[in-house]
């Protein structure tokens, strides 16, 4: 399907011979929150923890040859080469740390692996809380709503809404003004409650992990699974304005959706990948 997808890797039926070891980098509360849902679903063969404090699980060998790590260790950690170099290079790595789209992209270049095998949690977490509030607002259950929010993980996100639908049917087709200040009923709302969960829940307990988890676990599932299943993720994305829905496959991401955005949308997205690359052009060697 040219018409759909842009291929980022080839795919392949190689089975792999490795066991499935999932390496979690950082034992606080996000990276012991997405080993329980990773657990929980049974998706490892055997889990590996690494941290830096003293007392946390601290053992560099049973990190080899992993077939995927995720990172979640926080800011206030060092940020140590060697745990990079620990990386088997077969595997594929999740960012889940915060700036997430940043740091993503200094992990891709401080590993030097291949663009489909750094992975960030992105705007996963957006558009699980994005479909759960639609959902709310017209009684039907997350799932069976459809829709992303692109770009930054972050105040600048994207909500796609030209494309949110319940069984096929496109809301902006009942709402031409969705999402827009137009609109009475006001639809924007729901975009403003996604940015502002965070800072919420941030309030309350001072910090967030248990919903990161469920889109940990799932980005878990469909790389070592094979599931080929669609996730807004971080990835490089040079040249396409920032457009993140993915698709995975055991060797990371395979092939990037073309998504068709309106006119407006896409300008929401160059404001976005603007924010990001103000910050990210100061980090570069
Ligand atoms: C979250 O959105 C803070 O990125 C974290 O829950």
């Amino acid at each position: 399907g040219a018409w759909l997808f842009t291929p980022v890797s080839k795919m392949t039926t190689v089975k792999s011979e490795l066991i499935d070891k999932v390496s979690i980098i950082g034992t606080g509360s996000v990276g012991m929150a997405c080993a329980i849902s990773i657990l929980l679903k049974g998706l490892s063969d055997e889990l590996a923890f690494v941290d830096l404090d003293e007392g946390k699980p601290k053992d560099y060998l049973v990190m080899a040859n992993p077939s995927l790590v995720i990172i979640t260790a926080g800011a206030c950690q060092e940020k140590g080469e060697t745990r990079l170099h620990l990386v088997y290079l077969l595997c594929k790595l999740i960012i889940v740390s915060n700036p997430v789209d940043i740091l993503t992209y200094e992990a891709w270049k401080l590993s030097a692996f291949p663009k489909n095998r750094v992975i960030g949690s992105g705007c996963s977490l957006d558009t699980a809380r994005f479909l759960f509030l639609i959902g709310q607002k017209l009684r039907i259950h997350s799932e069976s709503c459809h829709g992303c929010i692109l770009g930054e993980h972050g105040d600048s996100s994207v909500p796609v809404w030209s494309g949110v639908n319940i069984a096929g049917v496109l809301l902006r087709d009942l709402i031409s003004d969705i999402g827009t200040d137009k609109n009475p009923e006001q639809w924007k709302n729901v975009h403003e409650e996604v940015i502002a969960s965070a800072y919420e829940i941030i309030k309350v307990k001072s910090s967030t992990s248990w919903a990161i988890r469920l889109s940990v676990a799932d980005l878990t599932e469909s790389i070592l699974k094979n599931i080929r299943r669609t996730q807004p993720v971080s990835t490089i994305i040079k040249g396409l304005c920032g457009i993140n829905e993915k698709i995975f496959l055991k060797k990371g991401i395979t092939s990037l959706i073309k998504i068709k955005l309106t006119a407006e949308e896409e300008a929401h997205m160059k404001n976005s990948a603007k924010t990001l690359w103000e910050i990210q052009k100061e980090l570069q060697p």
